[in-house]
């Protein structure tokens, strides 16, 4: 650790438009929260970083789709998120927001320093556009029929049936979910970071440097280098978002993965003067915490930002973590699979550590894991219950009751083997602990704790303190020595308890304050030098009743956790297209109907009508003759793509003249709820003239 002389910690920034679930805490913010606590423990300079990302174009389409600002939005779930967060003890040392001021201007003057330096390249393209819903749609905005699978609900990106991935340019029949309007290409222009001038860097710096970084991370980092890289934009066309600071940039944000991270930096400024310190210089220990889908942006972009801004660290490690499920099922936001983390903490009032006690111990360090209801029940009541807590409460009971409620003396001329094992084992237990957590090995440090308590229960059980009073009780002879045995063995299991606060304290803070609770010991004890003492807690102090630290769950709690599950899964709403029905007209009869004369044309000439945008003048072919007909059709067709097709006519109307022009008829459209017209015609060519009926 000699290196670095101050840590900065990040935790990924949960995008505010949902809130955040179990699977969030189990990739990211436990393991980090350990880590950080750990390394105040240790008298670290440490900041950890969080909040919430608050850009990007889900959250515009969230507050579309529910009519209200994306600053409701946001406002809405950082506060959600901010509580469940703190519910659980995740203890950051600032929770910000990426629309804040600060952030705003951060991240402006680093793109500027970055177009200054000639770091980007400034390009047009071609985007699908929503002309309905007026936004640049992304991929996955766009839903159509996959050419593999025929899937009619692919997306833009992917289809989820097949697996195939795909471009929007592939689908059939595409069209947006904003408005189900089909996407149209148009111009846009953007700035570009080129991702392929920093593969040198990226080669030597992460690649060759930093080949102790977890499997799981280094080859996804590796495979998309080596796959070769590519230009980037760092810039969208929004009104939600970080404005492009240069002159002609109306309308562009800066793309939310490049604003995002640096909501880090932006976050230590607001938090500390010394935020320089932090983020500028060699001896600081930067470190990602993160889910494995933020990798590339985490291990390749924001270090290849960085690098190009100039003056800032780059990340020591990027400890990503895979994906946790639910009862062997992906979790899913949009069908509701998942345990929600503000749920849990109204359902399970006072047991946040035992949502973190089983999260860690089944993180999804090297692979995706399963979080079951029943695991989590026999988790905690086999491992916790019967053997941490039983271990401290046994401990507790027996010293109230053998030592008369004070911590009792040790007696060194009794001092066995037994003492010294229970020492040695708990000095190799520190180590073991130390190691895997600065080597991010969380579910093996927690383990070891689990193990001293273990062996805290086997030495009890040896020594027996409860035969031993019962042997007295038959022969006062034996009492003076017996008590001195009694007092030795609860010595030492009252030390291990304190000890076991300290090195549970990074996993279990609440258990851990608990415990000094009852040890009446201050906060102060839980500083890692401690870990390794027996000196903890003082001879002949009187300490407080015994809590109980874990109780069983029972089955029926599980079971109705199991169905809460169940019952709030939703079925996938694929491309929701809200379609406003117009009222229907008052009833007719058959003889009202039967009046109208409907002919089937084809549109044989047509053309704009001078001065009237709305209107097309057409020659209508209708069998036994060719009518002239004026139609309010211009905005939705240009007279070439009319030409030729056959519709559907009203042929008896009474002319009728429009701008000077005497209109023989009326053709029927359709119009859908954007207001998008379509030709009601045959589904297969038939006789011009020929009756509708
Ligand atoms: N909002 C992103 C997500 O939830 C994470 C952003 S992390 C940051 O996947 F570094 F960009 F802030
Ligand atoms: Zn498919």
């Amino acid at each position: 650790m000699a290196k670095f002389n101050r840590y900065l910690i990040t935790a990924a920034l949960p995008y505010a438009n949902g809130p955040v679930h179990i699977g969030h805490l189990a990739g990211c913010y436990i393991p980090a929260d350990i880590y950080v606590r750990y390394l105040r423990a240790k008298k670290a300079d440490v900041k950890f970083i969080g909040g919430t990302d608050e850009h990007g174009v889900p959250i515009t389409i969230k507050a579309m789709k529910e009519n209200v600002t994306p600053q409701d939005i946001v406002d809405k779930y950082h506060k959600i998120i901010y509580d469940s967060f703190t519910d659980m003890g995740i203890s950051f040392d600032i929770f910000s927001r990426t629309t804040k001021q600060v952030h705003h201007e951060t991240a402006a003057d680093f793109f500027k320093t970055m177009y200054d330096k000639g770091l980007f390249e400034e390009r047009e393209s071609e985007q699908f556009f929503d002309e309905t819903a007026n936004v640049f749609l992304a991929d996955r905005y766009i839903v159509g029929t996959c050419p593999k699978c025929g899937n009619p609900n692919a997306y833009g990106d992917q289809c989820e049936r097949c697996g195939s991935s795909l471009s929007p340019d592939e689908l059939i029949e595409p069209r947006s979910t904003l408005s189900n309007a089909v996407p149209v290409k148009k111009k846009t222009k953007h700035w570009y970071m080129p991702l392929q001038n920093y593969e040198p860097f990226l080669k030597e710096w992460l690649l060759e440097g930093h080949k102790e970084w977890k499997n799981n991370v280094y080859g996804q980092c590796k495979s998309w280098i080596d796959g070769g890289l590519q230009s980037r934009a760092m810039t969208r066309d929004s009104s939600w978002g970080i404005q492009v600071p240069l002159p002609d940039a109306e309308g562009k944000v800066l793309y939310v993965w490049f604003d995002a991270p640096i909501g880090y930096i932006s976050a230590t400024k607001e938090l500390t003067a010394n935020w320089a310190d932090y983020w500028c210089k060699d001896d600081t220990k930067l470190v990602h915490f993160i889910g494995k889908d933020n990798i590339v942006f985490h291990c390749v972009i924001f270090p290849a930002m960085l690098k190009g801004h100039g003056g800032y660290v780059l990340p020591e490690n990027v400890p990503a973590n895979e994906f946790l499920n639910i009862e062997g099922e992906k979790v899913s936001t949009s069908r509701n699979w998942a345990v929600w983390v503000h749920d849990y903490v109204k359902d399970f009032p006072d047991q946040q550590d035992t949502l973190r006690y089983v999260l860690t111990s089944i993180a999804p360090e090297t692979k995706d894991s399963d979080f079951t209801w029943k695991d989590f029940q026999q988790r905690n009541n086999s491992e916790l219950a019967d053997i941490f807590s039983n271990f401290v409460n046994r401990t507790m009971v027996l010293m109230h009751k053998l030592c008369g409620g004070k911590v009792p003396p040790f007696h060194a001329d009794l001092k066995d083997e037994k003492d010294d094992a229970l020492f040695a084992d708990l000095k190799a237990s520190i180590q073991k602990i130390e190691d895997s957590l600065e080597n991010f090995r969380f579910r093996e440090a927690l383990a070891e704790v689990i193990n001293i308590s273990r062996s805290g229960n086997k030495y009890l059980q040896d020594r027996e303190p409860w035969n031993l009073v019962k042997e007295m009780a038959k022969d006062p002879s034996l009492a003076a020595g017996y008590q001195k045995r009694i007092d030795n063995c609860l010595h030492m299991c009252l030390q291990l308890t304190a000890n076991l606060a300290i090195l549970a304290n990074p996993f279990l803070p609440f258990t851990a304050k608990k415990i000094c609770h009852m040890l009446k010991v201050v906060d102060r004890m839980l500083e890692w030098e401690n870990a390794g003492s027996l000196k903890l807690v003082n001879v002949g102090y009187p300490l407080r009743e015994p809590e109980y630290l874990f109780g069983k769950i029972e089955d029926a709690k599980i079971e109705e956790q199991i169905e809460k599950l169940k019952a709030g899964l939703v079925k996938p709403v694929v491309a929701p297209v809200e379609t406003k029905v117009k009222e229907m007209k008052p009833e007719i009869q058959f003889d009202d109907f039967a009046k109208i004369d409907l002919r089937v044309g084809t549109i044989l000439e047509a053309e704009k009508v001078p001065k009237a945008d709305k209107l097309l003048k057409l020659l209508v072919d209708i069998g036994t003759e060719k009518r002239t007909v004026v139609s309010g059709i211009a905005e939705h067709f240009a007279p070439e793509e009319v030409v030729g097709k056959q519709v559907t006519l009203v042929a008896n109307l009474a002319p009728r003249k429009m701008r000077g022009i005497e209109s023989q008829g009326m053709i029927l459209m359709a119009e859908n709820a954007a207001g998008k017209l379509v030709f009601v015609n045959p589904d297969a060519a038939v006789d011009a003239g020929s009756e509708v009926k």
